[in-house]
């Protein structure tokens, strides 16, 4: 069976945290999506470590790790990440494994991505820049190289014939950089990559499930970023809902067991694009510096506000969320006062759905007051002994949404997380 773990909200809810201390219980931890866009944030005792594209179970020694067929892979990135799990003794020719079928990112989808943000002016998606647009085009505009190409004789002709188009394409912008030093390093790191352990990625998980065996699916990216249903055009470029784990290892849906969705007790976006509950004021700005909301993988500061049960109850309709996680609790500790955004006011008029276009519309989220806990929880380890105002926080939660709070995550550390009774 598959258990899926996936943000809820526009990414960075604490993914990495979560499949790592979950990734005990399962055979197999899966990528399905995404690429080095993402930056899932592990701690090993007091060491940092930040992944993109490996999935993060890599430091359970005894567990596969795969990068499924969904996932956009930039073979530099993952050379530095493997030299990077390395440093604390994982050994990535034993455990990581590779889809044939993973679509691979070119320096020249890097350049695409920045020349066409360029090009938005004061429209731009604030994408991180890493290639993750262009490679998408190329999959669904049957362009694309994949991982399996690698291995073939005449892989740097496709690959020049590829760049010409590219080429052609940079022609129509602004765009001059340099890219013979990122083509150095990429072909660096494709000598590398052809080392891993590259398989059939879709027959490999059917007989591994038919063995009986424990898959984790891990997301990238949050629902609201989903290239369907998520405040498009500020989306990223793939299906970061349940419904992305099928067509992104190659698995049947009646596979899927749980869905578990993670939310922040509050809520973060990087890059452009709506944000309703969005703080401009000195309580924003109190929680990026309290919950250290700077970009994992752009280092860039996090927008930060008020948890949107809006956009939550809609995440967990698309996604069909079976159990809830809250991180980052502990955030919240010095709070006099929480609000809980339980609906929105369009053109005077309360709704609970997100409306087709958020960009250009006025959005009052309404919002119900909580009295804040006002002490320090990172150290309780037992759902007892949480204060009493945190208790009927999560309580509304629970009611609005419908769905079991399992877990309160009250730290960065890979123990600070607590099991809800
Ligand atoms: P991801 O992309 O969903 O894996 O999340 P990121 O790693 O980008 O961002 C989450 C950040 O919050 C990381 O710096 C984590 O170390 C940190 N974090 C995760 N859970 C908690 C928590 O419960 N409390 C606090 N204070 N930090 C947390
Ligand atoms: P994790 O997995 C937060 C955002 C970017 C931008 C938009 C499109 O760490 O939660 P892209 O590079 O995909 O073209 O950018 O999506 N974005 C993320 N925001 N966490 C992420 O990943 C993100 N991956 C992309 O900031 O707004
Ligand atoms: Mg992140």
């Amino acid at each position: 069976m598959v258990d899926v773990i996936l943000g809820l909200q526009w990414g960075d809810e604490g993914k990495g945290k979560i499949v790592d201390f979950f990734a005990k219980d399962y055979d197999i931890i899966a990528r399905f999506q995404g690429g080095p866009n993402a930056g899932h944030t592990l701690y090993l005792n007091e060491n940092k470590v930040v992944l993109h594209q490996i999935p993060s179970g890599i430091f359970h020694r005894d567990k596969i790790n795969l990068i499924g067929n969904g996932v956009v892979l930039d073979p530099v990135t993952l050379k530095k990440e493997c030299e990077a799990v390395a440093i604390h003794g994982v050994d990535v020719k034993h455990n990581l494994f590779i889809s044939e079928r993973t679509h691979i990112i070119v320096p020249t989808h890097r350049a695409l991505d920045k020349a066409s943000e360029l090009s938005k002016g004061s429209n731009k998606i604030g994408s991180t820049l890493k290639g993750i647009g262009p490679a998408y085009m190329d999959k669904t505009g049957r362009n694309g190289l994949r991982v399996g190409d690698l291995l073939r004789s005449d892989f740097k002709t496709s690959y020049q014939a590829l760049k010409a188009k590219h080429l052609q394409l940079l022609n129509n912008y602004q765009f001059d950089e340099d890219i013979s030093n990122w083509e150095n390093e990429f072909f660096e790191a494709v000598e590398f990559l052809k080392t891993l352990n590259i398989i059939n990625g879709e027959y490999f998980i059917n007989q591994q499930l038919k063995a009986g065996k424990k898959i984790l699916a891990e997301g990238a990216q949050g629902s609201m970023l989903d290239v369907d249903f998520g405040t498009f055009p500020f989306v990223t470029s793939s299906n970061t809902i349940s419904a992305g784990v099928c067509s992104g290892l190659g698995i049947a849906p009646q596979h899927i067991r749980e869905v578990i969705g993670i939310t922040k007790a509050y809520c973060t976006r990087v890059g452009s694009g709506p944000f309703p509950t969005e703080l401009h004021d000195d309580t924003g700005e109190f929680i990026r510096k309290a919950g250290n909301e700077f970009g994992s993988t752009t280092g860039r500061p996090r927008r930060c506000g008020w948890i949107d049960l809006v956009a939550l109850q809609y995440a967990c309709m698309l996604n069909g969320i079976t159990k809830l996680v809250m991180t980052k609790a502990d955030v919240l500790d010095e709070m006099k006062e929480l609000k809980v955004c339980n609906a929105y006011v369009i053109d005077g008029k309360e709704t609970l759905h997100i409306p087709f276009q958020m960009n250009d519309m006025s959005i009052e989220p309404k919002y119900k007051n909580f009295e804040g806990w006002n002490c320090n929880i990172s150290n309780v380890v037992i759902y007892e002994n949480m204060p009493e105002k945190m208790k009927i926080y999560i309580g509304y939660l629970k009611e609005f949404l419908g769905i079991n709070i399992d877990y309160i995550s009250n730290g960065p550390g890979r123990n600070q997380i607590v099991p809800v009774s």
